[in-house]
């Protein structure tokens, strides 16, 4: 009989960017398995090992570490030539990837036209009804590409390209289909939109087949067998759970589940097997991207946190919107995803500010809300009721040990953990390994 194998989820607890891939990179020291089971290269995650950075979008942080092996599930979309290059810089910069990466024979790949998909219709949104009704996407083909998974016959998985006669039926309509909608979107913003030829697509598609075909594999049944084995495997989010396609400040999300509620379909593991839920936080709150963000600080102090984060995308490089901590928004994710634990990042970004404020509840004409609004509107509408704290002045990026934090900067994570009512285990003072303290 297995024994029984903690397994554990990192999935970020507000609009993304929370600092995922460091602790992922931190604890898969103890993980045999990582695997990305959402979204796909609008993730950007960024991991600082001594002198290098590394930006990883769709290979799982654990490749960063010899002897893990690294899953891309079913429920990312793949973009091919997007993990392609990843794998030839991570090789380039004396990584071997070879048998350590996996990819789904199940995942849907995310085509040049979905990329351009996904700008024509920001575009035409914007000409239609201004640009206020944006979602602010990454442009990646996320939106488009898990459209045609829900539609079914207008979507490629990885599994068609070892499927050469069917895929060329199936481009063949395809085409069609796209080259009619995508032509009359184009319209829609006084654009154009270059027809897909389905025999050159068919062929680029024969080749990518062949350079993956040493990743593909049924990740699912590799987790199982992991799992059975006894080996531990650890879930990495992709995205923020506020940007969850069912949970989050909908319209302004992906298109994917990006709790750890999105772990079983995404990954195929019965929900019973998930133990250790790492809820990641950032300090403050940043979000990229248009939508609802009431603690947001269009002044001093939102540049303070942008300056001192270096609060700019990994994946597109737009400055990120900051604000204060918000708590409402922290106890609903944290709920969704069952976090037993917190983990809180970028502390060091805090340091100057004279007092820190903690968004602990939403006013809205005048009542306190119960729960997390479902309407974006009213979201927006809502005005944060703060509670004070002191702040600290002095630098912890060379703080190694909690009980060294300056004592309010104590009183804030502890403050955090009382409120959202979830152990906090880890904070972190800066972007590297050694700027982990364990509680
Ligand atoms: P992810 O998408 O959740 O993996 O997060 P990103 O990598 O997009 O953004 C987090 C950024 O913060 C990265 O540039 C990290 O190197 C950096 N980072 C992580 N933890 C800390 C920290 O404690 N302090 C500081 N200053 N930077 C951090
Ligand atoms: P990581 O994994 C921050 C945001 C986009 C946009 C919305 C929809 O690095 O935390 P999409 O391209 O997914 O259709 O864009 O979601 N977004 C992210 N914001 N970090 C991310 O990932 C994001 N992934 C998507 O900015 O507002
Ligand atoms: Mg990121």
């Amino acid at each position: 009989m297995a024994t029984q194998a903690p397994h554990a989820v990192v999935t970020g607890l507000q609009w993304g960017d929370e600092g995922k891939g460091k602790i992922v990179d931190w604890l898969t020291e103890s993980y045999d398995l990582v695997v990305r089971y959402n979204g796909g290269a609008n993730a950007g995650h960024s991991v600082v090992i001594g002198d290098r950075r590394y930006a990883l979008h769709l290979v799982p942080c654990g490749i960063l570490r010899p002897g893990v092996l690294n899953l891309v599930a079913n429920g990312v979309v793949l973009d091919p030539e997007q993990i392609l290059r990843e794998i030839a810089e991570l090789e380039a910069g004396g990584l071997p990837v070879g048998e350590r990466l996996k990819i789904s024979d199940r995942a849907h790949l995310v085509l040049p036209y979905h990329k351009r998909a996904d700008g024509l219709m920001e575009a035409a949104v914007a000409a239609l009804a201004g640009e206020a009704s944006q979602v602010g996407t990454t442009g990646r083909g996320i939106g488009p590409c898990y459209a045609d998974k829900a539609q079914r016959t207008t979507a490629v998985r990885v599994a068609d390209l070892y499927q050469p006669e069917a895929l060329r039926r199936q481009l063949a309509h395809i085409a069609g289909v796209k080259n009619a909608t995508l032509g009359a979107l184009a319209g829609l913003s006084g654009q154009t939109f270059e027809p897909i030829d389905p025999a050159a697509l068919h062929a680029t598609l024969l080749s990518i087949g062949e350079q993956l075909r040493p990743y593909v594999a049924d990740t699912a049944a590799i987790i199982r067998d992991a799992m059975a084995e006894g080996r531990r495997v650890l879930f990495e989010g992709g995205n923020g759970s506020l940007l969850d396609v069912d949970h989050g400040t909908y319209p302004y999300v992906t298109s994917s589940s990006t709790t750890a509620l999105g772990i079983h379909a995404g990954a195929g593991v019965p929900a019973a097997r998930l133990g250790r839920v790492v809820g990641i936080v950032k300090a403050y709150t940043t979000r990229v991207g248009a939508g609802p963000c009431p603690t947001e600080q269009v002044n001093a102090i939102g540049e303070h946190l942008r300056e001192r984060g270096h609060e700019y995308g990994t994946t597109t490089g737009r400055p990120r919107r900051c604000g204060w901590l918000d708590l409402v928004a922290l106890r609903h994710s944290a709920q969704l995803s069952g976090a037993t634990e917190l983990s809180i990042m970028l502390l060091d970004v805090l340091a100057g500010l004279e007092t820190l404020q903690i968004c602990t509840a939403y006013r809205l004409d005048g009542r306190l809300l119960d729960g997390f609004p479902a309407s974006a509107a009213e979201l927006e509408r809502v005005e944060p009721v703060y509670e004070t704290v002191p702040g600290f002045a002095e630098e912890v990026t060379a703080v190694r040990a909690y009980d060294q934090l300056p004592a309010a900067a104590r009183a804030y994570v502890e403050r955090i953990e009382a409120l959202a009512g979830v152990r906090v285990s880890m904070v972190s003072v800066g972007p590297e390994r050694s700027q982990t303290l364990v509680r």
